[in-house]
């Protein structure tokens, strides 16, 4: 008989910080990508809107949809059983009044079936992350680069600016944020502030101090077309898998040896 398997909630991350276990996060935006990670025992799923970048080519994050997160996120939900499920907030709902981002949350919750959900922002946002947690709806805050924000950032690029993110990250627990993403910071910058938050940090680009690190499924694979950051290290490189694959079937169907007698039905 298959033990049930329980899928993971928010109080094991908070369980996995007092607990010192590291765990992880991976993003996953469609069935098979979502139950990849969810097989490999990785903690949390995030649908990212990096979807608008490794899936639809776009240039940054800022094109996706709530419409498009809400049909990636239910995609992922279904299809994987014990990680916990994270879908992004899109820009620039978080920047709309605190009812218009609880109503945006709320429908990604009721539509995906996700279990959280992530914003970026920085100390300015504390009000929504307050009245979206109050709805019931648990919360991930992301500061340091906020890739919406890109073009005010001048880039993606490091933030270094430590008593900013500080203040953002400490806002965004006090808020009520279950954990806190950092991304692309000093590594001294984010073990003080893993040291100063009572809730779990998440580290992309962050160095190792973090309780938990998240990667972008397309860069851990080795299936992005764009520029690897440096922080990424690629664990496979699946694009040159499915690449020799399709050049070989073309040579078999051009060499007539596809399809073979075991390939032919009938
Ligand atoms: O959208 C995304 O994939 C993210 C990661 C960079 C953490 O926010």
């Amino acid at each position: 008989m298959p033990i049930p398997i329980s899928r993971k909630s928010i109080l094991d991350m908070a369980a996995a910080k007092r607990d010192g276990r590291r765990f992880t996060m991976a993003t996953a935006y469609d069935w098979p990508s979502a139950k990849l990670v969810d097989a490999a025992g990785i903690d949390c799923v995030l649908v990212g809107d990096s979807v608008a970048m490794v899936v639809a080519g776009r240039s940054s994050t800022i094109p996706a949809t709530l419409e498009q997160m809400i049909y990636h996120g239910e995609i992922v939900t279904r299809a994987s059983e014990q990680s916990l499920v994270v879908v992004d907030l899109p820009f620039p709902l978080q920047h709309l009044g605190v009812s218009k981002a609880i109503e945006a949350c709320a429908r990604l919750m009721k539509e995906t079936g996700c279990q959280a959900i992530k914003l970026e922002g920085t100390a300015g946002q504390a009000d929504v992350i307050k009245g979206i947690v109050s709805a019931g709806i648990p919360v991930i805050g992301h500061v340091g680069l906020r890739p919406q924000a890109v073009h005010q950032l001048g880039g993606y690029r490091m933030q270094k600016n430590a008593d900013a993110i500080m203040i953002d990250a400490k806002a965004a627990a006090d808020a009520g944020a279950f954990a806190v993403l950092l991304e692309c910071i000093p590594a001294f910058v984010a073990a003080s502030i893993t040291q100063a938050l009572a809730v779990p940090t998440i580290g992309i680009g962050a160095g190792p101090h973090c309780d938990g690190q998240v990667l972008v499924f397309h860069d851990l694979v080795g299936l992005s077309f764009d520029r690897v950051p440096k922080f990424v290290r690629p664990y496979a490189d699946v694009q040159k898998v499915i690449h020799e694959a399709l050049v070989q079937w073309r040579s078999d169907v051009e060499r007539g040896d596809f399809p073979g007698p075991k390939e032919t039905l009938g």
